[in-house]
């Protein structure tokens, strides 16, 4: 299927029939990103979604953002167009392996990324997103040990941030971000000398941009460490002329229509997230006739999993 005007038209008639609010994560493809009524980061996603009035939301991102807008608002439909759509982070760690984990750090306060399944979650003391997680972290008292998972780069951000040495970091990853790699970044940023670098914390390069700063091959002030949502606020503000983006491709059009006069340039061009790409215009055109995949969380899984989200939603409001 084309996403053409006609597909449109079906899509928003179908959205509007089935008193549905559309919602695309920042990495979708961009026709996916234009029809929704939101786009955006998991933060800005989960938090539309816990506040829509509307009685179905069709979550154009992969499963355990759906499944996060459905811990919040269990009295909505949630659908997501393909169920298959998973996440290789959320994939590295269960909730076996987190009792596992707490049970050798007893009184620890566990901080999850949003990139966990429910079942986590539920296991979880406080959520983040890769836009709250320092703040997140900085709102735990200092002599409390923290487990934090499951992705090490990001865990490794905010080791560094918050200057804490009782952070104990899952060693999980995203394999699209862990493939941006230091030497690929270290190229680019010597050819593109005067380019701001946006580099998003999953990245297995951010050590290496903070490396090149340190070692003053980039001037410090232009490696910019930012969730998807804050790519967008930092690419309204620079006075740069072309920007280096070290995340999943599908970023990239919203940076460029919020700042069409600067030349943003991905950092690893293959860097495409297959389960982020399997919302194709198609299956959301069956979503919204055939109201599927429709996602479920168990009540007493959802009623755990609410409150650390929850803690998150309100951290930084
Ligand atoms: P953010 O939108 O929170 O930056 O998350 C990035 C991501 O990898 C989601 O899959
Ligand atoms: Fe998961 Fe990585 Fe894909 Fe984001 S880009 S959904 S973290 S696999």
């Amino acid at each position: 299927i084309e996403p053409d005007a006609a597909w449109a038209e079906e899509v928003r008639e179908l959205a509007r029939q089935r008193d549905a609010v559309l919602l695309a994560h920042n990495y979708q493809s961009p026709a996916i990103q234009d029809i929704a009524d939101h786009t955006g980061d998991s933060l800005a996603l989960s938090r539309i979604a816990a506040a829509s009035d509307a009685s179905t939301i069709v979550f154009c991102g992969v499963h355990f953002m759906a499944e996060t807008a459905k811990i919040l608002a269990p009295e909505k439909t949630v659908l997501i167009p393909d169920a298959r759509a998973g996440c290789s982070l959320a994939d590295s760690i269960t909730g076996a392996q987190l009792r596992a984990w707490k049970a050798e750090h007893p009184g620890a306060v566990v901080v999850s990324y949003v990139n966990t399944t429910a079942e986590v979650k539920a296991e979880t003391d406080i959520c983040c997103t890769s836009s709250n997680a320092v703040d997140v972290v900085a709102s735990i008292p200092e002599d409390r040990e923290v487990l934090f998972c499951p992705d090490q780069f990001l865990g490794a951000h905010v080791k560094r941030e918050t200057g804490r040495d009782n952070i104990h970091v899952w060693a999980g990853e995203c394999h699209v971000h862990a493939g941006i790699n230091g030497p690929e970044l270290a190229e680019r940023a010597a050819a593109n000398p005067d380019a701001d670098l946006f580099i998003h914390p999953e990245c297995g390069c951010a050590t290496s941009a903070l490396y090149l700063a340190g070692e003053g091959t980039v001037p410090r002030e232009k490696v910019k460490i930012l969730s998807t949502g804050d790519m967008v606020h930092a690419a309204r503000d620079t006075k740069a002329k072309t920007v280096l983006v070290a995340t999943e491709i599908g970023m990239l059009h919203q940076l460029r229509k919020a700042a069409p006069e600067i030349d943003f340039r991905a950092v690893n061009e293959r860097a495409s997230c297959r389960y982020m790409k399997m919302i194709t215009p198609a299956a959301l055109l069956r979503s919204l006739r055939e109201g599927v995949d429709e996602v479920h969380v168990d009540l007493e899984t959802a009623a755990r999993a609410r409150a650390s989200v929850q803690r998150m939603i309100e951290i930084g409001q």
